[in-house]
């Protein structure tokens, strides 16, 4: 530092105690930032060009950031598949209420549709939220993913419903899949009863997406012993981290006794603001604490996700060339590229 204040300025302390008022802005210090810029000249003594070209050489244009701090990335269209199957089984969890799982399911489910991949939708909240946002109504359903669990003589085909998404197939939840909660206690294995049912489909998807509830209970310990991957949505506000640290508890504690193969597959950050400092902050803070584990895709906050609930269809065929087609369609090629 004091090399600074001595060294290249030449004469930073010419103008003296005496007039600093004289100048307002001491003209020549104007100049100051050039002289930071290459501090080359007066002092350096012996080597002006030499070294201090070899690694500074070709300045490139610093790399742009995207919202998450980091170089911006862009991701390459994946490959065609010839086949398909087996599949990749991603959980969507939070216990955290509200934060975007259903609605990255359906929409990160549509676009890796769109990119030729087989998708499975699991809607595994009693909610039903997956099941309304695909256009199916729950109160009219004969058979749900409460059945497929719950009756041995119930397969996939008979619950499985196709969407309008080409490739996107569904298994719909409605309320009945509440006392699965409780019933299932009593049964052996009651762990892995969802990968005991799906397992005779796995075959024939790419990807299977199962939407958890907000609860950390014996349905989603059920999604994340039948998953490889989780994906993690966070909300862009105040309190997004709460709860996250007894979430990846529970992960680690399902990957150490029930699924050794479970990993977090990625945080997702949405509803975010880039307006406001608070949005950047709190994307700064995710970022902070888990780094390389947050998708460079980030999902903004936009009304047009309510208006696809209401219209029953993803986003991508909604407002096909919205933002948030276009964001979930680059998290889809993010997924493939991990
Ligand atoms: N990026 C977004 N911008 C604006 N609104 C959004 C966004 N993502 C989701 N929403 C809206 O926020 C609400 C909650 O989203 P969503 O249902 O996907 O969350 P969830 O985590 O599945 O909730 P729950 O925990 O109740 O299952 C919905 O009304 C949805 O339309
Ligand atoms: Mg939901």
């Amino acid at each position: 530092m004091s090399t600074f204040a001595t060294d290249p300025f030449g004469e930073p302390a010419s103008t003296g105690p005496g007039d600093p008022a004289a100048g307002g802005q001491p003209g020549p210090a104007t100049p100051v930032p050039a002289v930071f810029a290459e501090p080359a000249g007066p002092a350096g003594p012996a080597e002006p060009a030499g070294p201090a070209e070899t690694p500074v050489a070709p300045q490139a244009a610093p790399e742009p950031l995207g919202p998450t701090g980091r170089p911006v990335r862009v991701f390459p269209d994946p490959p065609v598949l010839e086949s398909h199957g087996p599949a990749r089984i991603l959980a969507m969890c939070n216990q955290k209420g509200g934060v975007g799982k259903t609605t990255s399911t359906i929409n990160l489910g549509a676009a890796l549709a769109e990119l030729g991949r087989r998708v499975l939708l699991v809607d595994f909240d009693p909610q039903g939220a997956l099941s309304v946002g695909l256009g199916v109504n729950p109160l009219q359903l004969d058979r749900t993913v409460y059945n497929l669990l719950m009756d041995r003589n119930v397969g996939v085909e008979d619950v499985m419903l196709k969407t309008h998404v080409p490739d996107l197939d569904l298994i719909p939840s409605n309320i009945d899949l509440s006392a699965a909660e409780v019933q299932l206690v009593g049964e052996v294995a009651r762990e892995q009863t969802l990968l005991r049912v799906l397992q005779p489909v796995l075959g024939d998807y790419d990807v299977v997406l199962i939407d958890c509830q907000p609860s950390l209970g014996l349905l989603t310990v059920n999604a994340l012993t039948a998953a490889h991957g989780v994906v993690i949505p966070l909300e862009c506000e105040f309190f997004a981290l709460r709860g996250v640290a007894l979430l990846i508890e529970t992960i680690d504690k399902i990957q150490e006794r029930l699924n050794p193969q479970l990993e977090v597959e990625g945080i997702l950050a949405t509803m975010y603001d880039a307006r406001t400092l608070h949005g950047r902050e709190v994307l700064a803070r995710v970022v902070e604490a888990f780094g390389d584990r947050v998708f460079h895709t980030v999902i903004s906050r936009t009304v047009r996700f309510p208006e696809t609930t209401v219209a029953g269809e993803p986003i991508t065929t909604y407002a096909p060339s919205s933002t948030g087609a276009k964001a979930y369609r680059e998290l889809a090629k993010e997924v493939l590229a991990r």
